[in-house]
């Protein structure tokens, strides 16, 4: 039975910043997409920076994604209105002196683009002000450390892809085959440890072998941290760093982030990006195939019949955390409905 709680979750918690586009994604031409179920336009203005509305024409609620970009503001395809990227209504062409003229009427989004993604805030209501966006070390030290983004879409809830990651386990079987996977004990206790912004997941004993650990981190978006060690042949840098985000597009779609990150500077970053490009990226994407590929064929309703043993700790508590927050902001948006 799914409770309220987690309906509200299976569609995205919220008070968040995610990741909704990889920059490359967004040029001029506005883009249609889903994200937390909900219908967003994003385009570039005349000075290269990213708009975020509500993808509905105020007039008859066409789709402003198809609609074009005029510099400082988009035009509606089917009568012409034209909005900005505060939603604002700047013109309605096809009326004299339209009292529509001057309103702020579509919904816009506060947008922040960081380490080649653009993020958008989705607070609990809409008055909820952004929270401060921070990232991991290994993407914030862009002086040290350099990285890939790497994302695709997956036809999964986004809380699968979330355990997926908060399972170290899986990565000694599901990629077994894999180059930088393989070794490392494929039995093993694992503990939790917390952190000053969610909690590390690790297996006792073993570090510095394979996919060993992970963290959880919220600092104004939800991220996960982990490292793989890496042989010397696959170059300079020492351990492999991914950080990864999800996104929930609707109930049952999701986007993927990944950053696969090393400390390399100088030449050593040269070497790294070029080896990167010509042999690993096509590795990597091998790799993530076999986790989409798993979690978009788990079994319908997978999490409501589940026997879940001691490696799965690390999802547990994510998901115990999820839920309580997920309670405090039903019970926000309720009061506050109340109160309208
Ligand atoms: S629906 Fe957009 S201008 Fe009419
Ligand atoms: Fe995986």
């Amino acid at each position: 039975m799914t409770t309220a709680v987690q309906h509200y979750l299976d569609k995205g918690l919220r008070g968040l910043w995610y990741p909704v586009l990889a920059s490359w994604e967004v040029q001029s031409a506005p883009v249609g997409i889903t994200r937390l179920g909900e219908q967003i336009v994003v385009w570039r203005n005349q000075d290269g920076q990213v708009q975020a509305l509500e993808d509905r024409c105020p007039h008859r609620g066409a789709r402003l994604s198809m609609g074009w970009n005029l510099g400082d503001r988009i035009a509606c395809w089917y009568h012409g209105v034209e909005v900005a990227g505060d939603g604002e209504v700047k013109s309605v062409p096809a009326v004299d002196r339209c009292p529509l003229v001057g309103q702020q009427c579509v919904r816009s989004y506060q947008v922040q683009e960081a380490h080649g993604a653009i993020f958008l805030w989705f607070g609990v209501t809409a008055e909820h002000q952004p929270d401060a966006l921070s990232f991991p070390q290994e993407l914030a030290d862009s002086e040290s450390y350099s990285h890939f983004l790497c994302t695709a879409a997956w036809q999964c809830n986004y809380q699968y892809a979330l355990e997926n990651v908060m399972d170290p386990m899986h990565g000694t079987y599901l990629h077994s085959s894999s180059h930088s996977m393989a070794e490392g004990d494929r039995q093993a206790e694992m503990v939790l440890q917390p952190t000053q912004t969610g909690f590390i997941f690790e297996k006792k004993g073993q570090s510095g072998v394979n996919f060993d650990w992970v963290e959880l981190g919220i600092s104004g978006a939800c991220w996960m941290r982990l490292s793989i060690p890496y042989k010397k042949r696959f170059g300079p840098g020492g351990h492999f760093w991914i950080v990864g985000m999800v996104v929930p597009e609707d109930n049952d779609r999701c986007r993927v982030f990944f950053w696969r990150i090393r400390r390399v500077q100088g030449w050593q970053r040269d070497l790294w990006r070029f080896i990167y490009r010509n042999r690993l990226e096509k590795l990597h994407w091998e790799v993530l195939e076999q986790d989409r590929v798993v979690l978009e064929n788990l079994a319908p309703e997978a999490r409501e019949h589940e026997y879940l043993y001691q490696h799965d700790v690390g999802l547990s508590r994510l998901r115990r955390m999820m839920q309580k927050a997920a309670k405090e902001q039903l019970a926000q948006r309720e009061a506050q409905q109340g109160a309208a």
